[in-house]
């Protein structure tokens, strides 16, 4: 990975952590590249603050994660509230919705997303974006039931148009099955669908569709974003109170 990418990333990580991290939270740990530098903060923070602090995965890459650190590690069930959940996204748009899953943990992302107070996004400046398309091109994934993959693409591409495929894997033969035992479509869409607010409903209409898991779109759910910048600096982006 190119240098100032690897120092963007770095420097969202490490100002997340330092700016939300408190003592006796719960804190819901994403999935990607971005995260590990998160993780490994966290870790730094709690060895050096004597921090009583309890993550909660989002995928088995998460969980690995958490135990090489030496932090302790909980699930929803024990901990179904969440005070902090830090989350890396592919893409983010001008209204701080995200697209996410290009490590296909979308669902569990969105569902640990949805248990915390604060949902706080960590990215390299490539991932900042007015429009949905303008900085990523592998689309939108949507989690599927294998079974109804095939009718999924067919009724997406009526109603929506674009390009959707089944996502294989680089080094098997055949899809990628997620940790839940799923596939993976990635929607390559058509950019009129960024004019005027469309992707709630968009969101909602794939949802409802049989078969479908979830999206990795993440409408309306993050409350802040840190870019980091190749140079380590970074810039933060609220959402409008
Ligand atoms: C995992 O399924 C994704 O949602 C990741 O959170 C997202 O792809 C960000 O990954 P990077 O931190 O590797 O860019």
């Amino acid at each position: 990975m190119e240098s100032g990418v690897v120092a963007g990333k770095q420097a969202a990580a490490r100002a997340a952590v330092e700016d939300h991290l408190k003592d006796n939270q719960v804190v819901g740990v994403g999935s990607g590249s971005t995260i590990v530098y998160a993780v490994e903060k966290i870790a730094s923070r709690v060895k050096a603050e004597n921090l009583k602090i309890i993550c909660v995965p989002t995928s088995f890459q998460a969980r690995q994660l958490i135990l090489e650190n030496g932090l302790v590690i909980s699930d929803l069930e024990q901990h179904p509230q969440l005070d902090l959940v830090i989350d890396g996204a592919d893409e983010v748009d001008s209204s701080l919705n995200l697209i996410k899953g290009g490590g296909g943990c979308l669902t569990q992302e969105k569902i640990v997303a949805s248990c915390g107070k604060k949902f706080i996004i960590i990215a390299d400046y490539r991932k900042d974006s007015v429009n949905f398309g303008d900085n990523y091109a592998e689309g939108i994934p949507i989690e599927v039931i294998p079974l109804a993959y095939h009718p999924i693409q067919l009724k997406i591409k009526e109603i929506y148009g674009g390009d959707i495929k089944l996502r294989v894997a680089k080094r098997k033969a055949g899809p990628v099955v997620t940790d839940n035992g799923n596939f993976i479509l990635d929607w390559k869409f058509d950019p009129s669908l960024c004019i005027g607010n469309q992707w709630p409903t968009i969101n909602q209409t794939i949802v409802a569709m049989p078969g479908v898991v979830d999206t990795g779109l993440f409408i309306d759910m993050a409350e802040r974003v840190y870019f980091g910048l190749a140079d380590g600096s970074v810039r933060i982006r609220e959402k409008p109170h």
